[in-house]
């Protein structure tokens, strides 16, 4: 790819700038595009006709593919509704690993189900070749008395010390809730969900593209974790905020030489390949039953090389319904 669009957030209309990128240049594509359902964005008109929505989704969902390398993967991020499109799109020229569902309620709609997450579709451009990383987020655990939340009865000695396997439902990334540290977007991503994203389907250097760039969350989780980034976004104003944003971050992410994704100060998530090594760092309960009521804790010193202060600026971006 070269340094031509690599580390940049670049302003403009993102099927005229993916249509310049090389056919297999990036490794993963992160895209949460406007929902169209008349959100307040500052240049894009979120109320087009059903039809030319539909038409538009499927030409920038082709142009993605095309520049994703064959050990590449797109994530999808959107409503149910439209990623049932969206999957119809991609089930002909990707392959389908998950339908991941993230647990974000929203306010009453009435005369309906209360929609209670958004999905993110998960495709690898070839199954056979699809880079992929388990990972680990701690166990659940009561915000007031501490303990896990699932009865394990006799199996507490079996759990792992860290915490589970990430599943395809995550309920443990809430969206920004503080007014004072949002953005001027009606939209933004927590940075986390995006570290988790690119924890299981990249390495080090590898390049994320994101053709919604919004105020840069991609490309700051990207950053953090020491992979290359690609934004594309319309809007000016938001573009050059994620410049400003980014101009603050530093690629530190990490428990010794490992990429851990934080907030607010602890592990969310890590790749189970690297807990062996990662463990050292950590204080674990023993015996290790007691994890029942005391989570394995990171070991102070080891955080040095984490800058947390744009993690705490998480706050409620309005929800798109
Ligand atoms: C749902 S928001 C993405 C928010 C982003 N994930 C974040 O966390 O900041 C969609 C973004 O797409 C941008 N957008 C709309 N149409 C676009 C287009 N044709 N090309 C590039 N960006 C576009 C909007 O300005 C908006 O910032």
């Amino acid at each position: 790819m070269g340094e031509k669009y690599t580390n940049q957030i670049i302003q403009g209309d993102c099927l005229n700038l993916l249509r310049q990128l090389p056919d297999e240049s990036v490794d993963v594509v992160f895209a949460d595009p406007p929902f169209n359902l008349k959100k307040k964005y500052r240049s894009h008109n979120d109320n087009l006709e059903l039809q030319d929505y539909l038409d538009w989704c499927e030409k920038w969902i082709k142009e993605c593919v095309r520049v994703i390398k064959p050990t590449g993967s797109i994530f999808l991020h959107n409503i149910p509704r439209w990623l049932t499109y969206y999957a119809a799109t991609l089930n002909k020229i990707a392959d389908f690993r998950h339908w991941i569902s993230w647990d974000a309620p929203t306010a009453p709609m009435g005369k309906t189900l209360q929609p209670n997450y958004y999905g993110i579709l998960f495709y690898a451009k070839d199954a056979q070749q699809n880079k992929f990383y388990e990972i680990r987020s701690p166990h659940k655990r009561c915000r007031k008395c501490g303990y896990l939340l699932k009865d394990y009865g006799g199996k507490k000695a079996l759990l792992h010390p860290f915490g589970s396997l990430v599943t395809d439902v995550w309920t443990d990334i809430h969206r920004i809730r503080h007014n004072k540290y949002r953005d001027e977007h009606p939209c933004q991503l927590p940075i986390h969900l995006l570290e988790r994203i690119i924890l299981m389907s990249t390495d080090e250097n590898d390049i994320v593209l994101d053709p919604f760039s919004g105020t840069g969350t991609t490309a700051i989780a990207a950053k953090r974790l020491g992979r290359q980034f690609i934004g594309l976004e319309l809007d000016s104003e938001y573009a050059e905020a994620s410049l400003r944003k980014l101009a603050q971050e530093q690629s530190n992410a990490k428990i010794d030489k490992y990429w851990v994704s934080f907030f607010l100060e602890e592990v969310v998530t890590l790749r189970e390949k690297d807990w062996k090594d990662i463990s050292q760092y950590y204080i674990i309960p023993t015996p290790i039953q007691q994890i029942d009521f005391a989570k394995s804790k990171l070991q102070k010193q080891s955080q040095i090389c984490y800058c947390p202060q744009n993690n705490k600026t998480a706050k409620s971006a309005s929800l798109p319904y």
